[in-house]
């Protein structure tokens, strides 16, 4: 498992400079085949980390960018006639690793039919499943919400996703890295370097190692309360969900083998909880208008739980 991490990090940096952690949580989700929603202003390159993540993965991929007028089936695929039969084109969605970028510049309509994607690994076309590749993974990137013309993802939708990371701008010396790297025209040139070094039968073993992750029965417990403390807290008017405990517990495992133990710690639950749970919280008008933000919500949670003393 560290090995793929450790290859999969040194690909990715080539061109992306100053987003460990955002790299890190892209291969713990590759590692359990769980969705990514990267969040941030624009040009913080969310779109080259998604790009650079999925050329350093050997299996397919594919990018939409999705627009106001795009219909699900131009993510779909769409059935035509040819020679007098029905044929199933697939569309861009049957790949392993799609990038959809600003998933929340299209109406609801073709939010959707990537809903069903995430969820079931397959989709709908005239009434016919078509299941997807294996893996599946779906890394989508947003600019935060309160811009027009944008159709915010429902919370039925953000639970879907395993994490949502946001991607903030780099520090004074990746700053000074990204303006003086080679460039080709205005692009980073380095992405032409990020060569597949992870297949798919590793990532598969990965997932099992990360399965295999020892976690103690205090461990589940924590997990348990922090879910249930995020159902009662004033400011939240939509806690987490049962699928998010059983997220949180997993990415708590990938987050464990990635610091190289092979068990679960309280801290390795405390170190994703943010970004595993802040965005499935649909927070309470008066905490909204008082500013509370939903990552405050989850640190509410975190902390009225009691840590287990072992482990
Ligand atoms: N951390 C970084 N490391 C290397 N290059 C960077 C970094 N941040 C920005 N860049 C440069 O800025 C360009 C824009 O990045 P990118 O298109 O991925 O941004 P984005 O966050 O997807 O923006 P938008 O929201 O507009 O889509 C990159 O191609 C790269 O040249
Ligand atoms: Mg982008």
């Amino acid at each position: 498992m560290i090995d793929i991490v450790t290859a999969l990090r040194a690909e990715v940096g080539r061109v992306v400079r100053g987003q460990d952690s955002t790299v890190d949580l892209l291969v713990a989700a590759a590692t359990l085949g769980g969705h990514v929603l990267l969040e941030g202003p624009p040009g913080v390159a969310k779109t080259l980390t998604a790009t650079a993540l999925a050329r350093a993965l050997d299996v397919d991929n594919s990018r939409i960018q999705l627009t106001p007028d795009m219909l699900p089936s131009d993510v779909t695929g769409t059935v035509a006639l040819r020679g007098g039969e029905l044929v199933f084109r697939p569309g861009p969605v049957f790949t392993n690793v799609l990038i959809a970028d600003e998933i929340n510049r299209t109406p609801p309509k073709t939010q959707s039919a990537l809903l069903e994607a995430m969820q079931e690994g397959a989709v709908s076309v005239d009434g016919e499943r078509h299941p997807l590749p294996v893996p599946f993974l779906l890394v989508a990137t947003q600019n935060p919400i309160e811009q027009e013309g944008t159709y915010p993802l429902p919370e039925a939708q953000l639970d879907r996703f395993l994490f949502r990371v946001r991607v903030g701008y780099p520090d004074e010396s990746a700053e000074r890295e990204i303006v003086s790297a080679t460039r080709e025209g205005l692009r980073p040139a380095a992405l032409n370097d990020v060569r597949p070094v992870v297949d798919a039968a590793a990532l598969a073993a990965a997932r099992d190692t990360v399965q295999d992750t020892f976690v103690h029965a205090d461990v589940v417990e924590y997990v348990v309360s922090v879910i249930r403390a995020t159902r009662r807290l004033p400011s939240v008017e939509l806690g987490a969900s049962p699928r998010a405990g059983l997220h949180l517990l997993a990415a708590a495992q990938a987050s464990a083998r990635i610091a190289g133990r092979d068990f679960v710690t309280p801290d390795d639950v405390r170190s994703v909880a943010e970004v595993v749970l802040a965005h499935r919280l649909v927070l309470s008008p008066e905490a909204e208008l008082e500013g509370t933000r939903d990552h405050d919500a989850v640190r509410a949670a975190v902390s009225s739980v009691p840590v287990p003393a072992s482990r």
